[in-house]
Order: structure tokens, then sequence, then C-alpha cells
């Protein structure tokens, strides 16, 4: 077995044998620490980390999930990542984003279901109570569940839009996927009062402490539910930071979530949001084009150099990161979730 040394973004360190053949992650799972991961075969991106130093193979992977400059950089994704010796990898989270218990499973229940805009619904679960977690549901802004396709051992990760509560509620914003596993189930027999198994909370995408830097949120589509759960986290906890939401779809019958929106700019000050349609219709009055443009516009009109935290598909999260550091934003500021469709 080769050894494997992990240094959280906290400076807790994991060390655990890793099997030849066995992947970074799997060893760390049987070691006891479930690591943010989500596809677990290289194609969402959820597990990447930095390779400090040492030897290793890294598999097949999509370009999506990390870009040929960032693998040169020395970034990996650990689900792909086989040591040939000692390795040592720097994870860019800290240490409360492992799970040691391993992932938790709850079982919810549906309690709305809704079409919020084109081919976009609104899911609200209900968790049953757990001995071990009680009845309610912890979790940090930006994190996911899986949810388990009713019937097969499928399982779909969507980000929670709603902030942790002790009521066990759940929230999701959920883009319908022609012949998607879950998405068909969705339709075809989704109502409420049926059961679902959920996996989690996981993942390492959320806020960072940077003092009062303003924070900027881009969105493309779904990519605004965590976004959501992160500004209406800074609402409940009245975060002083200056917060900026632009969320970007293709058409005006894709916008959704304005009433949430406009439920956090009356409860947090400093916030202000805007919708950016890319082929608007006639009566459009807003922004025009795409979250990207508007960022570089944004950049380029102020000497402000925010936290930028972008979600949404990888072109669009990518043309945004692009613009952001174009205009001189450094690179860890631009904290990244790419969703890839399964
Ligand atoms: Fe490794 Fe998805 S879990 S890329």
């Amino acid at each position: 077995a080769r050894p494997v040394s992990m240094v959280t973004a906290d400076g807790e360190r994991l060390e655990f044998p890793c099997a030849p053949g066995q992947s970074v992650l799997e060893a760390a799972a049987a070691a006891g620490a479930a690591l943010p991961a989500s596809c677990r075969q290289g194609t969402c991106g959820s597990c990447h980390a930095s390779v400090t130093g040492g030897a290793f193979d890294h598999g097949p992977c999509s370009p999506m999930a990390l870009p040929p400059e960032r693998r040169e950089q020395g970034e990996v994704l650990l689900c792909r990542t086989y040591p040939q010796g000692p390795l040592s990898v720097a994870l860019p989270y800290e240490s409360s984003r492992i799970l040691y218990g391993g992932i938790p499973r709850r079982e919810a229940v549906i309690t709305a279901l809704e079409t919020v805009a084109r081919e976009t619904v609104r899911l609200e679960l209900q968790l049953e109570p757990d001995e071990e977690a009680g009845s309610g549901c912890q979790f940090e802004p930006g994190q996911f569940m899986e949810l388990e396709v009713p019937g097969t051992d499928a399982k779909r990760a969507y980000s929670l839009a709603n902030t942790g509560n002790w009521e066990g509620r759940l929230e999701f914003f959920i883009r319908l996927r022609p012949g998607g596993l879950f998405s068909t189930y969705l339709q075809e027999r989704a109502r409420p009062g049926e059961r679902l198994t959920a996996h989690g909370p996981q993942g390492a995408f959320g806020l960072r402490e940077t003092g009062l830097r303003p924070r900027w949120f881009v969105a493309g589509g779904t990519g605004l539910a965590p976004l959501l759960s992160m500004v209406r986290h800074m609402a409940e906890w009245q975060e002083p930071q200056p917060a900026r939401l632009l969320f970007g779809v293709n058409e005006e019958a894709d916008v959704f979530g304005l009433a949430e929106l406009d439920a956090v700019a009356a409860e947090l000050p400093g916030f202000r949001y805007e919708v950016c349609v890319w082929r608007p219709g006639p009566s459009w009055q807003g922004q025009a084009g795409t979250p990207a443009d508007r960022v570089a516009e944004l950049l380029a009109a102020t000497a402000e150099k925010p936290d930028i935290y972008v979600c949404g598909p990888p072109p669009m999260v990518d043309a945004v990161a692009q613009a952001a550091l174009t205009a001189g934003v450094p690179e860890e500021r631009v904290i990244r979730e790419r969703y890839l469709p399964t």
C-alpha cells in the first residue's frame, strides 16, 4: 500500500494507506473519511484537489470536470488519482466538509412539487426524524444532497436552495432533462406524499470567510440554488459584506426564484440582484447578454476585486471565471461549482 498524506485548508492532516488499483477517494473512504465527491467517475469535478508531492497515475476524466490547464497546475480528481508511491495532497476545503461517519442517509417525504419556469421544478422534501440526526437538517450553504431515483440504484445530486433548519425541510430547484432518470421520475411519478431517500448533506462548495470583502454571486439556470442558499444564509445572519447576485438564463421563460431573491433583498442591506437574459424578447426591460459579459462590464467600472461565487453549466462557469481573471481578480477568489448532467 502507498501512504497518502492530506492537509485540509484549515491545517488538519489525514494519513491513510492506498492499495494498488484503489483511488485516493476510495482509500480515504475505506479509512473512514468520506471526502466531497459526487459522480465518482471523473465527470463532475467535485472531488478536485492539488497534489503537492509524489508520483501518481490519473485515469481518464472529462475536460469539463478538470480543464487541462488546471491539470498542468497540479490539480487532480481524487476519484481518478492512483498513487504510485507516497503522495501528498492539499484539499481545497476545511475539515468540517469531510464526513468521518460516512455519508448520512435519510428518509424523506415530498411535501411540494411545482413547475416554476420552463423545464424547471421546485421540489420540497420533509426529512423523517432520525435517531442520530434528530428531526433537523444542518448543512452549509452550497452543499448538495444525492437523491435516490426510486426503483433503481441510481442517485442524482442536487444543491440545496434553503438553509440548514431544525424542521428537516429541504428545497431544490431542478432542471428537467429529456430522458433523465430523476427528471422522468419527477414528471411521471413524483407526487406530494411519495417517499424518497436522500444522502447527505455533502460537498465542498460554500462561503469563505474573507472579512468584509464584497461577495458577488453569479448563477446560470438552476445554478441559482446554492447561491440562493448562500444569500439567504447571509440574510439570516445579517452578514455585512456587500453582496450582488447576477442570475443568467437563456430566455425569459427560464426565469424563476425572483420572489425568493426579493425576500433576501428586503432583509439584507447591501444586497442587490439582476437577471441577465441571453436572448431577450422585445418586451424585456432588464439586462441582455450573458453573466460573463455583465461581470466584465461591472469589474471594469470598479476597483473592487470581490470574491466571486459562480455556479452553473461548465461553459458559463468558465466564461465568468475567465472574465474575472482578465479583470485582475485573483484565481483563488473565483469559487466555482460546475453543474454537469450525469
Ligand atoms: Fe470525482 Fe465526480 S467525484 S469527478
